[in-house]
């Protein structure tokens, strides 16, 4: 019996398929424009067809040895059959024919269906994310300004150095220069890496964004403030493993958008699809 379904490489036509299905992940970020999305998503995207239909999408990204699964969407008509695990084989064909041992992603906490699926694979939880808005206004109610910190737009030439320090795989480096106008703001006590702030304008948001304690967090996003678009933006922070930098912005009521959970685990060639 042959296969009814297609993994097909994205081009520029898939746009409108993808624009359809991202939303169905709920995290509010704006579309990327189609110039964008051809040259920076599309290479590492497949889609899932049967019978003409698109039913889904796998995103996902080669990072030194490890695998980034970024998006997996089904269509919302066509869940409960068997897709997603279509689309998680379909990813971890390609990361293991890419050299992958690992792969990781990222997921809220509540999305039961995921986890459950991801948990089936192997993945398993390493850390958790705060995604929060605040007016960076709100930061001069952390601790004071500490007259040891430093902060420091650093050259890509760093990246290896940042991503060890800060366990941030350097294929997320890669990417976010790669990206239009972004900017790598690094905060540093006594020369040592304590704030890592991967800024991007098109989301007046840094994905991550880490601060070893609230006065880094602090020095940080007085640094970030000037670059918002405009004097009322609000700055979109996604906070991995920080926690205690997180609990005080929001202390100091910063808006929780959501929170994310960091899976990881061994890549092995999933059962056939
Ligand atoms: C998550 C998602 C991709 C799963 O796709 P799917 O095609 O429905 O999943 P499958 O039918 O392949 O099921 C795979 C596994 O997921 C889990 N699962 C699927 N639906 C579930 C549900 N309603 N409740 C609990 N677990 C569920 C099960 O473990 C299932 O394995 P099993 O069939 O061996 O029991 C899909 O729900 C989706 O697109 N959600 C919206 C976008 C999203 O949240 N993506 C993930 C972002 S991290």
């Amino acid at each position: 019996m042959t296969d009814a379904f297609l993994a097909i490489p994205a081009t520029r036509a898939g746009f409108d398929e993808f624009a359809r299905l991202v939303v169905e992940l709920g995290h509010g970020e704006p579309l990327p424009d189609p110039d964008t999305w051809t040259t920076q998503i599309a290479p590492d995207l497949v889609f899932l067809a049967c019978e003409g239909a698109c039913v889904g999408y796998v995103w996902v990204q080669v990072m030194d040895g490890v695998g980034y699964v970024r998006h997996v969407v089904v269509d919302p008509g066509r869940r409960g059959q068997g897709l997603g695990r279509r689309l998680m084989a379909i990813a971890a064909e390609r990361l293991l024919a890419n050299g992958c041992t690992r792969w990781e992603l990222n997921v809220k906490p509540d999305n039961a269906p995921a986890l459950a699926l991801y948990r089936s694979l192997g993945m398993d939880f390493e850390y958790p994310t705060w995604v929060l808005r605040l007016p960076p206004e709100q930061a001069g109610g952390l601790p004071a300004e500490d007259p040891a910190l430093r902060v420091d737009e650093l050259p890509a030439e760093r990246d290896a150095e940042l991503a060890a320090a800060f366990r941030v795989p350097r294929g997320v480096f890669a990417f976010h220069r790669r990206k239009p106008r972004t900017r790598v703001f690094t905060v540093m006590r006594h020369a040592r890496p304590c704030g890592l702030a991967l800024f991007d304008p098109r989301i007046d948001g840094c994905f991550p964004f880490r601060a070893a304690d609230p006065a880094v967090a602090r020095a940080a996003i007085e640094a970030l403030a000037p670059h918002l678009s405009s004097p009322a933006a609000e700055l979109l922070l996604a906070i991995e493993r920080d926690g205690a930098v997180a609990e005080a912005l929001l202390a100091l009521g910063a808006t929780l958008r959501f929170r994310i959970e960091h899976l990881a685990g061994p890549l092995v060639a999933p059962a056939s699809r």
